[in-house]
């Protein structure tokens, strides 16, 4: 095992914070029972909230960022887990209380940590990310209620993102029709690309509108939150269900019951990050069988740890399309 390990490392000089890539000793990893060389991470909204200081997500300091990682165990006091071994975390509060992914080495709880599944290698785990997963969360919430594929459309907002984009593709691999919402319309060939059949202006959605609207979606996942989830409700079919995981465009939510009770419209709501090990290990072997993995490259970027602090700030700006990645090797 190296002596030292590069990270993103953020200080807090009373109330000004500092960001830098630093190199560290081994002893300074937190306590855990796997100590894991990471391969990849990734830029995820949260982490972009962390590394420019938004939102209190960091909880305390010095703070390794990086909210998932993927990577090889290099030591395990769990039996659960051999050196060699490739894992992937995401969440349980790492990067925001517990050292991140932002680093060549992170060590963690082995109950945080889910075995990669078959068919899914350590760059294509991070590709995926925490976005990636919690997209799938949220195909499995609207599943478990009873969505199936039928004449009409899923809509997916904030569509050309990371939940997004990776929402986008599993949904019309399943053989849903997708609507895709974006405030971008250049990225719509990019859209389509992934599998999306009709592109809808994220004008049509961030203005309020009529409490209960003409049933137009069966129904919808949403990472932007706002006005944006309240007109999606109000638009949803008779029995249709919103999963709802983010909040790009404003935390607050101005709707009535009316979808709820008029219509049985289920608001579905989606956490990644304490979301228990064996929905995870569920979500990750769906990965796995119903990801197109051409599509996943196709919206994936590459950087460096350097590249973190500029991602971080593209991100909170909407300006990242699909995924970034990011390479520690
Ligand atoms: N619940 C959970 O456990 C969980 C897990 C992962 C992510 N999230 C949340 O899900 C959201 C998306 O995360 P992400 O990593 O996919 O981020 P992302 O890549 O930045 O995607 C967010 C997308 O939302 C749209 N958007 C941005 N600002 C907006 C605004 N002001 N109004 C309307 N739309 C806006 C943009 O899409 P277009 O350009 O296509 O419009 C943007 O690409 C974040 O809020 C994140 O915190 C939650």
């Amino acid at each position: 095992m190296s002596q030292s390990f590069k990270a993103l490392v953020v200080e807090d000089a009373g109330g000004a914070h500092k960001t830098s890539v630093q190199e560290l000793g081994m002893d300074r990893l937190p306590a855990g029972e796997v100590t894991v060389r990471v391969a990849y991470s990734t830029v995820n909204y949260k982490d972009g909230l962390a590394v420019v200081h938004r939102g209190r997500i960091i909880r305390s300091y010095p703070m390794v960022p990086g909210i998932d990682f993927s990577g090889t165990v290099v030591d395990s006091q769990s039996p659960e887990f051999k050196p060699g071994e490739q894992v992937v975390l995401n969440g349980w509060g790492v990067g925001e209380r517990h050292w991140g992914g932002f680093a060549q080495m992170a060590r963690a709880k082995a109950e945080w940590l889910v075995k990669l599944p078959a068919g899914i290698g350590l760059k294509q785990a991070m590709a995926i990310g925490t976005a990636g997963y919690t997209a799938m969360l949220c195909v499995m919430a609207l599943e478990d209620y009873g969505i199936k594929p039928g004449d009409k459309e899923v809509i997916v907002t904030g569509a050309a993102g990371g939940v997004g984009s990776v929402a986008v593709a599993i949904l019309a691999r399943l053989g849903h029709a997708v609507a895709a919402s974006t405030g971008r319309p250049e990225q719509a060939d990019y859209l389509k690309s992934l599998g999306a059949r009709t592109i809808v202006a994220r004008g049509d959605f961030d203005k309020p509108g009529k409490p209960l609207d003409a049933e137009r979606w069966a129904g919808g996942i949403d990472s932007v939150g706002s006005q944006t989830l309240a007109t999606v409700l109000s638009q949803v079919r008779y029995g249709g269900a919103v999963a709802a995981c983010g909040l790009a465009g404003g935390t607050n939510l101005p709707a009535t019951v009316l979808p709820f009770i008029l219509r049985g419209v289920g608001l579905l709501g989606v956490d990644s990050v304490m979301c228990p090990r064996p929905r995870r290990q569920a979500a990750w072997a769906r990965l796995a069988k119903d990801l197109p993995f051409d599509k996943l490259d196709a919206m994936t970027t590459v950087h460096g740890l350097d590249q973190v602090p500029a991602l971080a700030d593209a991100i909170l700006k909407g300006q990242v399309r699909g995924r970034a990645v990011i390479d520690l090797g």
